[in-house]
């Protein structure tokens, strides 16, 4: 998937959220410093670089060092309840530092503050500020409101905003890859989820704006860019009269679509990788995946979660498709891209009534795909989802984290012997940085998203090298480089 997630990539790990603090220090002297953290997925981190730009604008440097800040956000997850569970446990350890320094403003942004709303005020005293996914562009005025001595409080979601004209601050930045959100919200209404609650309605970003923001990084010296939404392949732009020329001198009549989003995005420089995520296994289509044959640039990698390998599940969940439906998905996956193409997925246990017997079909699933890679979860009932409302969670924990621990040693045994296939090949890297363990290799990743490291010799950050795989773990494969 994607670089935040690949830094924080813990084999079999059933831990989707993590945190990421602001490493980038902007200091050109500005009167306020700003220290946000991020939980959750990578729509939460790119929308951090939003806020962060909103403010650079109002006078905010950004700080890593949390007791230099002025302001200090936490930009939340609602996913599970272990999600919320962290950042109630992170506001109490705040709050020490607060008692310290009171006149320090304390903000939640992001699903939690959608979800909770002013309640949000009421159950965590320490609280100043609460905003909502789409109220970023009001931080400003909100944070006025909380200078003149009240609390303040927008969580009003939006049909329309993209914040497509803002250009995101890169905070936790390796200078070569970077994210670009094509989309917001979800329509999906999977069963599970919170998303389509916190998120609000799905809306597709102005192509046109992510064209030039992925021009604009490449000629920054980035050379690789993940496109973001919850389901990518109901991105849709309309033709719209003010980027009529630009369409059409794209050959672009009408609407646009994933596949047309994705060509134009690899047209930007054959240097330029791209990636994407998440795509949707009912609405992934094979122009898409014929697209991805065409482009060099276009990383051979698809995230694709099933959540369950049992149909009477997945319709419970209201994913939109069967077993055989998703597994007919992989099959097109493999006939057009082939067998190196990386595919990943996301898997849930344990679901309401779901029986041993539906949980082996998952397994068997797993043993058709073999996954290079899985998230896993067990399944975290979540307040106002079609599910908690309508169906029992009624499968013990104890089952529940049994069948996931089944799952994570499967899909250990897979992303080993799927690494395993690679050794003795040579595969292009684009080189990201030092390796987590010594400053003398470099890091890098397969157009497939396998992470391979390698001594650093000469070569540079940002350069693509030939490595020959020698040796692996599950998690990474380990080479050198060849000419
Ligand atoms: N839009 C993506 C998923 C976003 S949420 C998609 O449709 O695939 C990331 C993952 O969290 C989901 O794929 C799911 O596996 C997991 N998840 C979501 N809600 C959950 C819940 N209530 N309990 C456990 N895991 C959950
Ligand atoms: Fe949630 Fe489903 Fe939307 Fe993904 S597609 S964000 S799982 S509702
Ligand atoms: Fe979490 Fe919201 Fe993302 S609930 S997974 S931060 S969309």
């Amino acid at each position: 998937m994607q670089q935040l997630i690949e830094d924080l990539e813990v084999l079999g790990s059933s831990e989707g959220c993590e945190t990421f603090t602001v490493s980038r220090e902007t200091s050109t002297g500005k009167t306020r410093k700003l220290y946000i953290e991020s939980y959750g997925c990578q729509m939460n981190f790119s929308d951090s670089e939003i806020v962060a730009s909103i403010l650079a604008q109002e006078g905010f440097d950004t700080t890593s060092d949390i007791q230099s800040a002025d302001v200090v956000f936490l930009n939340t997850c609602s996913i599970r309840e272990k999600a919320e569970q962290t950042v109630r446990n992170r506001l109490a350890q705040i709050n020490q530092l607060k008692k310290q320094k009171p006149e320090m403003l304390v903000g939640v942004l992001g699903c939690m503050a959608e979800r909770l709303k002013s309640r949000l005020l009421e159950e965590e005293k320490i609280v100043d500020l609460v905003a909502g996914p789409d109220a970023y562009r009001d931080l400003p005025q909100l944070i006025n409101q909380v200078d003149e001595g009240q609390k303040a409080v927008n969580t009003f979601l939006s049909r329309e905003e993209t914040y497509a004209d803002i250009a995101p601050v890169r905070l936790n930045s390796n200078g070569v890859t970077a994210f670009i959100s094509i989309m917001r919200g979800c329509d999906n209404m999977c069963s599970f989820c919170v998303v389509p609650f916190t998120r609000g309605r799905e809306r597709s970003r102005d192509p046109y704006s992510i064209v030039a923001e992925a021009t604009d990084l490449f000629h920054r010296g980035y050379r690789e860019v993940t496109l973001l939404g919850q389901n990518v392949d109901s991105y849709k732009w309309s033709h719209q009269e003010n980027n009529k020329a630009f369409l059409e001198k794209k050959g672009i009549q009408d609407v646009v679509n994933f596949a047309n989003l994705l060509d134009m995005v690899a047209q930007v420089n054959p240097l330029l990788r791209v990636r994407f995520s998440t795509s949707h296994p009912k609405d992934i289509t094979d122009d898409v995946l014929h697209t991805l044959a065409c482009h060099e640039n276009i990383c051979k990698y698809i995230h694709l979660p099933v959540q369950s390998g049992n149909t009477r599940i997945l319709e419970l969940m209201n994913r939109g498709y069967s077993r055989e439906w998703y597994l007919s998905k992989i099959d097109r996956i493999r006939e057009i891209l082939g067998e190196d193409c990386g595919i990943s997925s996301d898997m849930i246990t344990g679901f309401c009534s779901e029986t041993e017997a539906e949980h082996k079909d998952t397994l068997s699933l797993m043993d058709y795909v073999q996954y290079d890679f899985s998230y896993m979860f067990f399944y975290s009932e979540r307040p106002g989802t079609l599910a908690e409302k309508k169906l029992a969670d009624d499968v013990t924990e104890d089952v529940k984290k049994r069948r996931l621990q089944e799952i994570i040693q499967k899909q250990n045994e897979h992303s080993l012997l799927r690494n395993k296939r690679d050794v003795g090949r040579t595969f292009k890297v684009l080189i990201e940085g030092y390796s987590k363990k010594s400053n003398d290799f470099f890091q890098g990743r397969n157009s497939a998203n396998k992470v391979i490291v390698f001594p650093k010799e000469n070569y540079n950050k940002g350069e693509y090298v030939n490595v020959l795989v020698e040796n692996c773990t599950g998690a990474t494969l380990l080479g050198k480089v060849v000419s």
